[in-house]
């Protein structure tokens, strides 16, 4: 039997592979300590997460019988990575299949920002009508600088473009997109140019605290920074300051340092658009990603080892 660890929610249809595999015993505990998962991982050949289990080089040193960290979701920074693989534990996860729910998100939040969605239906919650607090702004014609232009990022510039935006991109390597007219430019170039800014970076050491005083003193006055990516990627308290102060006029974040225990004063600065780390929550990326990887998972289990 191939015993499998569930320690994050995964849609039932992905369960329902397990349930239905005859030569698989699974078990689902959720919101376990660091302690707690040492203590539970050693019976298992795979643990599978989202991005709320820490799975740390402790938990791989405890780990007796672990074959395969399996992620549904894209990053793969709450894993210890080098640490598997020191071990010869395989990580597995499901780059791409979140991308329409995370560019969806993404165009969601720039209409928030620039309509002021959150704070004039915060109001009229409240029994008020103010009309003229709530001017906005149109995307049409504006410059949206994509900061990292994988698949999730030239989703966005598709529909982007499709809403009458010019895209300008920041990526280390060179990036093709036939379908959407676009300039390759700088990191500097791009904050000083465009009226959106928004991040589809992965977490490395070479992007946290990317985005950090100077950069963010760079990106254009009364623009807006959008960030669906890591929190990590933009320093928070130079945020803050940057918006106090008045030099951005918005930004939308769904993605924090830490989270759960997210920034409150950042969150509740009122020209900040604030959700918790929903990007890829919606139906259907979460079937999609959980099927994904608990298919990916059973096909490397199954290629590999045999237990009895
Ligand atoms: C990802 O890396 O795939 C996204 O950030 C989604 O994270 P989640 O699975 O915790 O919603």
């Amino acid at each position: 039997m191939y015993k499998i660890l569930v320690t994050d929610p995964l849609r039932q249809n992905a369960l329902q592979i397990f349930e239905e595999a005859p030569d698989v015993h699974y078990e689902t505990h959720y919101g376990l300590s660091e302690d707690e998962l040492i203590e539970k991982i050693k019976p298992f050949n795979a643990v599978l997460v989202r991005s709320a289990t820490q799975i740390s080089a402790k938990i791989i040193a405890a780990a007796e019988n672990l074959k395969v960290i399996g992620r549904a979701g894209s990053g793969l920074d709450n894993i210890d990575v080098k640490a598997a693989e020191k071990k010869g534990i395989k990580v597995l996860n499901t780059p791409g299949t979140n991308a329409p729910a995370v560019a969806e998100m993404t165009i969601a939040c720039l209409f928030a920002v620039a309509r002021n969605i959150a704070r004039a239906d915060h109001t009229m919650k409240q029994g008020l009508w103010e009309k003229k607090a709530f001017s906005g702004i149109e995307l049409n014609e504006r410059t949206l600088g994509i900061v990292g232009c994988g698949t999730i990022g030239k989703s966005v510039a598709r529909k982007a473009y499709a809403l009458g935006m010019q895209i300008v991109v920041y990526n280390r390597s060179r990036v093709e997109m036939d379908d959407v007219p676009f300039e390759q430019i700088g990191l500097d170039d791009l904050l000083r140019r465009a009226d959106f800014v928004s991040l589809h970076l992965a977490l490395s050491e070479e992007t946290r605290g990317l985005l950090g005083d100077r950069e963010l003193a760079l990106m254009k006055k009364d623009s807006y920074l959008i960030n669906t990516s890591r929190g990590e990627i933009v320093d928070e308290q130079a945020l803050l300051s940057h918006l106090e102060k008045g030099h951005l006029a918005g930004a939308a974040l769904d993605v924090f340092c830490n989270e759960p225990d997210y920034n409150k004063q950042l969150a509740a600065n009122a020209k900040v658009v604030a959700t918790p780390h929903i990007g890829a929550v919606t139906k259907e990326s979460q079937e999609r990603v959980g099927v994904r990887i608990a298919d990916l998972t059973l096909e490397f289990l199954r290629s590999k080892y045999i237990f009895l």
